[in-house]
């Protein structure tokens, strides 16, 4: 075969998690026990009720193709669901679903961005939003968060990288690799500055049920002055710890969502016809299990961040949602080798035994993703052993 690939394809990149990820594997493979905070998934299995409902739809045969965008029940699922835990009002036009969120990101710019359109996204950030923007043929352009003020973008920030090219501006609130979570009034101002620029605002709620210290969930869908103005992705992978049955969605436009029903219906078509029933189940079946799930990382976090600051030479904000903390290691670099959060997730994990994610892939130099959605043994042993590698290092 003539192996040449499309100029396209030369874009993207493999993440920098690869180097980690593959070197954690070659150990498991070798019967070496990592202890792995690198996942970005709940360590949760799926809820018992979710798990039944697919059973019951593989014997009832709901095997064969659906809707492309899903089946109405799901549709009409999301749209309830979303409408009950934020007060938004979609109807069944303005919504679809997707095989996950990945997917519904995807299909969002494929369908807006063109070439010479330009997409902002706050640093750090979630890998995907970069390489996506630069595959559909967009430029990326990237708004550094500071640290000190907890990664949280601001307004100002948002109006001092518009331009008039600017097309989306993507917010993922709280947010993966930083936690950080927007206070809903900071929220508000920066649509009003996506509104009165035209731009559009795409708000990934993959985490937006794991928020602490008591803080309610929000929505910028709940606010109907930004409904033109607001494309919502969400998905059940993190909220249900489903992350394996690829189940998400896009909120907004009728126009955006038939256009990309079009494309979906020439790629994946449907999501899997059992995991529609099984997400069907999540979003109108009881909702116990997030606060339980919100209950566990909330533990978790105090313990992962009490230990991080207590580290000399390692800095952590307080992560406002999700489940990572995202510490600076920065002291460690200069040293014992270490030239970069890579090199320190490298040796972290063949002298430690221990995965966590450089933040090299999020964009920022200095720091490293440790995901808690892991036992509170792992974690301690994980902890452990970063405080041994800090003092050897003698940072
Ligand atoms: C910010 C963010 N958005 C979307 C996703 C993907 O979610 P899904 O499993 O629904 O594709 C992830 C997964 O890590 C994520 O961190």
């Amino acid at each position: 075969m003539d192996p040449r690939l499309t100029e396209r394809i030369s874009r993207i990149s493999a993440s920098q998690t690869m180097a980690v990820s593959e070197a954690a594997t070659n150990l498991r493979e070798r019967g070496i026990r990592v202890v792995d905070l690198s996942a970005g998934e709940p360590d949760f299995p799926t809820p018992e009720n979710i798990k039944e409902a697919a059973v019951r739809a593989i014997r009832d045969n709901f095997s064969k193709y659906t809707a492309p965008s899903g089946t109405s029940e799901l549709k009409g699922a999301i749209v309830e669901r979303h409408a009950a835990d934020f007060g938004s009002s979609y109807d069944v036009t303005e919504v679809m679903a997707n095989v996950g969120a990945k997917h519904s990101i995807f299909n969002v710019f494929s369908a807006m961005i063109g070439h010479g359109d330009e997409v902002v996204i706050p640093a750090p950030y979630w890998v995907t939003f970069a390489d996506v923007t630069r595959y559909v043929g967009g430029t990326p352009v990237f708004v550094d968060t500071d640290e000190r003020s907890g990664f949280r973008l601001t307004a100002e920030m948002v109006a001092g990288a518009l331009t008039p090219r600017t097309r989306l501006l993507v917010v993922n609130s709280p947010g993966n690799p930083s936690g950080a979570a927007l206070d809903d009034d900071e929220f508000v101002r920066i649509a009003g500055v996506c509104r009165e620029r035209g731009v559009v605002l795409m708000s990934d709620e993959c985490y937006c049920h794991f928020l602490y210290d008591g803080r309610k969930p929000f929505s910028i869908a709940s606010r109907p002055e930004f409904k033109d103005t607001v494309v919502i992705v969400g998905s059940v992978s993190k909220t249900y710890a489903m992350t394996g049955w690829r189940v998400g969605w896009v909120l907004g436009d009728a126009r955006l969502i038939r256009g990309i029903s079009k494309l979906q219906s020439h790629s994946t078509s449907n999501p899997t016809s059992i995991a529609q029933k099984a997400a069907v189940e999540a979003l109108r079946g009881p909702q116990d299990s997030v606060p339980e799930m919100l209950a566990a990382y909330a533990r978790r976090r105090r313990y992962v961040v009490d230990r991080l600051r207590a580290i000399p030479g390692v800095t952590c904000a307080s992560p406002g949602g999700a489940f990572y903390a995202y510490p600076n290691v920065s002291a460690a670099f200069g040293r014992g080798g270490i030239e970069g959060s890579v090199d320190f997730a490298v040796r972290l994990l063949e002298d430690r035994k221990v995965a966590i994610v450089p933040g090299a892939a999020f964009g920022t130099r200095d720091h490293i993703r440790m995901s808690y959605a892991a036992s509170m043994e792992d974690l301690e042993q994980g902890l452990d052993a970063m405080e041994a590698f800090m003092r050897e290092l003698g940072s």
